[in-house]
């Protein structure tokens, strides 16, 4: 392999890389496996899937590294030079993520193993999107309802892969629980920020590709308690669940926590409340890091809730969902209360 960035992965010359680009290349599953073709610029996670040859994946963006396999032979590019589940050591081992790899060569890989059907609990599927719907949430916060064409079997607190203007790809979280071929999702704008800029473009009737369902956060069987934990636009997963929970309508202790930076960004606040207080033992705490006078829950940013209300299980189960920065000193804090990290599902948004 040639080296395209310190701890990247090769390319050639922009001259040969472009000429590969015409091609379809083949890879091939070693030792003596399937093999599979992969359109120009396309990742091999998903050439591999659409004919019948399951990879190991989980994430399907770059940040797991579930989908690690070794490059037996051949060259490749990068898709996302920055993908968190890319490390120095993968280099010199020669181990590649195939969600955001593409081939410059024809290639042998040797996964740890390989599948010829979908995993039970991600059995992704390309959809094309119509936006039906459009709502205004609050300060550049939108709910985006889409009718997909065609069947998706997902579980609450997973996230769909979309395809927008130049192939760029993003993440959300589906907002509802599954409800046949609809599916919610709630985008917050970064101003000049490309995916949540071009997320806003649309307008109901526009069509988008939407491939779905990628990730680990769902509710884990049991009676055991739960606590649901939410920053910002994490709110989406969190809904989700919340959702779900209020349909089981389980005898199950549920605290939720959603903390945001003032009451407008709130979102979807009265649905949560909706859904928890639905369930006989549902409690939810609020936070605000810049509340308003009369504000009657928490102040500051949600570890101070989970400092003052959160009383820990043994055996309970958390997820979590929201920008990096939360979700890392949610993380921490969690750890500084020694719960394991079997018990901890999250997803961090970035
Ligand atoms: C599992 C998951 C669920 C998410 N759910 C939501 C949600 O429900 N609501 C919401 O508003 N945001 C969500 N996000 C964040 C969202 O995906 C975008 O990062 C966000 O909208 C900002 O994108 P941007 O292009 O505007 O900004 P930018 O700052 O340009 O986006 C950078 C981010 O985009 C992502 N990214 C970059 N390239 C790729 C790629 N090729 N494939 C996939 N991702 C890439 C990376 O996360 C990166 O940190 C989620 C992210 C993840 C990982
Ligand atoms: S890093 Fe590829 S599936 Fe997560």
């Amino acid at each position: 392999m040639s080296s395209q960035r310190p701890a990247g992965l090769n390319i050639r010359s922009q001259r040969q890389s472009a000429d590969q680009h015409r091609t379809v290349f083949s890879v091939q599953v070693a030792p003596g496996g399937q093999s599979f073709t992969v359109e120009p610029g396309e990742n091999i996670l998903a050439a591999g899937r659409r004919q019948g040859v399951w990879l190991p994946f989980e994430c399907g963006w770059g940040s797991c590294s579930t989908c690690k396999v070794t490059l037996v032979s051949g060259e490749v590019k990068l898709l996302l030079p920055d993908a968190p589940a890319v490390d120095e050591r993968d280099q010199r081992r020669r181990r590649i993520i195939v969600c955001q790899t593409t081939p410059l060569s024809d290639l042998v890989i040797r996964p740890v193993r390989v599948d010829t059907e979908p995993p039970s609990e991600r059995p992704v599927v390309d959809r094309t999107g119509r936006l039906r719907k459009v709502e205004d949430l609050g300060p550049d916060i939108r709910r985006l309802g889409f009718d997909l064409d065609g069947p998706a079997r997902y579980r609450s607190g997973q996230h769909a892969v979309v395809t927008l203007d130049g192939g760029l790809l993003r993440c959300y979280s589906m907002a509802n629980a599954p409800n046949g071929p609809q599916v919610d999702l709630v985008v917050k704008r970064y101003a000049g920020r490309p995916g949540s800029t071009a997320m806003f473009a649309l307008e109901e009737g526009d069509c988008l590709p939407i491939t779905l369902p990628f990730g680990d956060m769902w509710i884990r069987d049991g009676t055991a308690p739960i606590v649901l934990i939410a920053g910002g636009t994490g709110i989406s997963a969190v809904h989700a669940l919340a959702a779900e929970l209020a349909t089981r309508r389980q005898d199950r202790e549920v605290t939720a926590f959603y903390g945001a930076r003032s009451l407008p960004e709130l979102v979807l606040a009265s649905e949560l409340e909706a859904h928890i207080t639905r369930l006989g033992r549902g409690r939810y705490h609020f936070v605000l890091e810049h509340p308003p006078p009369q504000w009657t829950h928490a102040s500051g940013y949600v570890t101070d809730a989970l400092a003052r209300h959160l009383s820990v299980a043994p055996d309970g189960h958390y997820y979590l969902a929201g920008p990096p920065p939360m979700v890392d000193a949610t993380l921490d804090f969690l750890k500084g209360l020694d719960v394991g990290r079997d018990r901890i599902h999250y997803d961090r948004f970035g």
